[in-house]
């Protein structure tokens, strides 16, 4: 069973450095994080996956309830192996248990196919967020299984 627990963004700085952010140091990418609690999956007392959430808008269309889920990622050593899903499960269900309704995120385009196999939908068209690629606003609800 997975080990996942909530840590702080500094548990998480390093490996979303790695995986998200090559073109930032780590202390950058910390000063640029948010206060949102992190997810991180652990394994051999590392963290090998992480993502956070936290209650925000979504764009065009916000509602109440609606939590955004932001610094997905798994080490490239142990991808395809279940930990990114474990963390995604991780982190809807923290929002859930606190209300949240729906939780969407800007996903990179080559994420989309993980995220649609977990219920998240496309809305919109395909945009450029500056110095990292193509996105999808992506949504889906808190019901149902994760
Ligand atoms: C997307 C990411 C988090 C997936 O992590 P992972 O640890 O490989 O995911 P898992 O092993 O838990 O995969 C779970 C399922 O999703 C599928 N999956 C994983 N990545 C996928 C992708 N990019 N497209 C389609 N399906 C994918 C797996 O095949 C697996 O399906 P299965 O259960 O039917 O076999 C990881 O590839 C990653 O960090 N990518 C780079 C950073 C990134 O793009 N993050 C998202 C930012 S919006």
């Amino acid at each position: 069973m997975a080990d996942v627990r909530v840590v702080t963004a500094a548990d998480t700085a390093a490996l979303r450095q790695a995986v998200l952010r090559p073109h930032q140091t780590v202390d950058e990418v910390l000063a640029a994080s948010d206060d949102a609690p992190g997810i991180a999956v652990y394994e051999g007392g590392r963290a090998v996956a992480c993502a956070s959430t936290r209650a925000e808008p979504m764009p065009d269309d916000p509602r109440p309830g609606d939590w955004r889920l932001r610094g997905m990622a798994s080490d490239p050593a142990v991808r395809g192996q279940g930990y990114g899903a474990a963390a995604l499960a991780a982190a809807v269900d923290y929002a859930r248990d606190r209300g949240a309704q729906r939780v969407w995120c800007n996903a990179r385009k080559p994420a989309r196919g993980f995220y649609e196999r977990y219920g998240f939908t496309t809305v919109g068209d395909e945009f450029g967020i500056d110095g990292i690629g193509p996105h999808y606003l992506m949504v889906r609800s808190t019901s149902g299984s994760t």
